[in-house]
């Protein structure tokens, strides 16, 4: 398996990408072309309808264009991976059909792709020699997970939300401080502007559970938060001058949460590297705090931002991994909402 086109369909970005693959089994972007669709920015959020249509329309053109990119025509790729979940369903089935069909006329092996696995991959894409065993954190708009990965395709889940997702939170906070959708840049941005400290102290949700070996010792809620950053707000005399103030709190009780918990869990399994994956790992508070956490000797290793948020590269990466082993889907493959991580370990270590 040279050369895997990749599709990524799942929210409200249409990716292909053409991933080249070595010898030794590592993955390289030779083409990747990804377009965030804008009609969603004025709802402040993403309207799966309409998401479905302009996937419709896209998909074409984007692989076209990231067989251009690689050099490449249909007649070289060797294999198609697909997202097919989680996501939303109509999306999803966009980019499937596409698939499928591209697979069915040349031939050619097909394999559909856990989405979160694909954020799993997308640091080797940069990080050639990146090997297992090591602890994942993705943080995404729709997940939160806490992962032990002691080899690629074998996953024990050390914790999840409870309620937001991460990404979710910087999405609704963005919202509270009248920041535009995706909030995350933008919450980013504001809160790089903060002078001196910040007004409040928002809570660290969940992070004394971490002191007690129970089953929620690595699990994270978020909805008190967005609680929390609203009061403030509310009780905020000067809400334009306190604004960047506010936007800084809320990163860092968010990000402090989720570097205690993956640099607890690195240090408590005793793996050498964190992995950070998903588009809120793009957030450079957080992979600072994580590399502060993490502990002596344990590496923090994530993508570019391009790679981070949604890309059909890192599904590419994913599906070309399945595919050496043999791994093939038929015609029959359909798309889910919720999907279970493929792979997945029994809960105890
Ligand atoms: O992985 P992703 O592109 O899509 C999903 O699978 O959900 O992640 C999108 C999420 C959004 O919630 C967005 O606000 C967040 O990632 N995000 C960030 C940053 N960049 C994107 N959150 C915090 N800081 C960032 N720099
Ligand atoms: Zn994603």
């Amino acid at each position: 398996m040279r050369r895997v086109l990749g599709i990524e369909t799942s929210c409200d970005e249409t990716s292909a990408a053409v991933v080249t693959v070595d010898a030794a089994g590592a993955p390289r972007v030779a083409g990747l072309a990804i377009l965030s669709q804008d009609v969603h920015r004025i709802f402040g959020g993403v309207v799966p309808e309409l998401a479905s249509r302009a996937h419709v329309t896209a998909i074409g053109p984007v692989v076209d264009r990231a067989l251009a990119e690689a050099g490449c025509g249909l007649d070289d790729v060797d294999g198609i991976a697909v997202t097919r979940g989680p996501g939303l369903v109509g999306a999803l089935l966009v980019g499937l059909m596409f698939g499928k069909a591209l697979a069915w006329r040349r031939g050619v092996p097909l394999i559909g792709v856990h989405h979160l696995e694909g954020h799993l991959f997308a640091p080797r894409l940069e990080h050639p020699d990146l090997a297992p065993p090591f602890v994942a954190l993705l943080v995404s708009g729709g997940h939160t997970l806490l992962l032990d990965v002691p080899a690629w395709g074998a996953y024990r889940v050390l914790g999840r939300t409870l309620d937001d997702a991460a990404g979710e939170a910087f999405d609704k906070a963005a919202k509270l401080l009248g920041l535009p959708y995706p909030g995350g840049p933008a919450v980013e941005r504001l809160a790089r502007e903060a002078e001196g400290p910040a007004p409040v102290t928002l809570p660290r949700s969940m992070l004394g559970e971490l002191r007690h070996d129970g089953p929620q010792r690595y699990a994270f809620s978020f909805s008190g938060l967005k609680t929390a950053l609203l009061r403030a707000v509310q009780a905020s005399a000067d809400v334009p001058r306190e604004r960047a103030g506010l936007a800084r709190a809320f990163q860092d009780a968010v990000v402090e949460v989720l570097a205690a918990k993956a640099a607890h869990a690195a240090a408590a399994l005793g793996r050498p590297a964190i992995v950070a994956g998903g588009g809120v790992a793009c957030n450079q508070a957080l992979l600072a705090a994580l590399a502060a956490a993490a502990p002596k000797g344990c590496h923090v290793v994530a993508a570019s931002p391009r790679l981070n948020t949604d890309n059909a590269a890192m599904i590419a990466a994913a599906g070309a991994w399945r595919l050496a082993r043999g791994e093939r889907d038929g015609p029959a493959l359909e798309p889910a909402d919720t999907l279970p991580l493929p792979g997945l370990l029994a809960a105890a270590a």
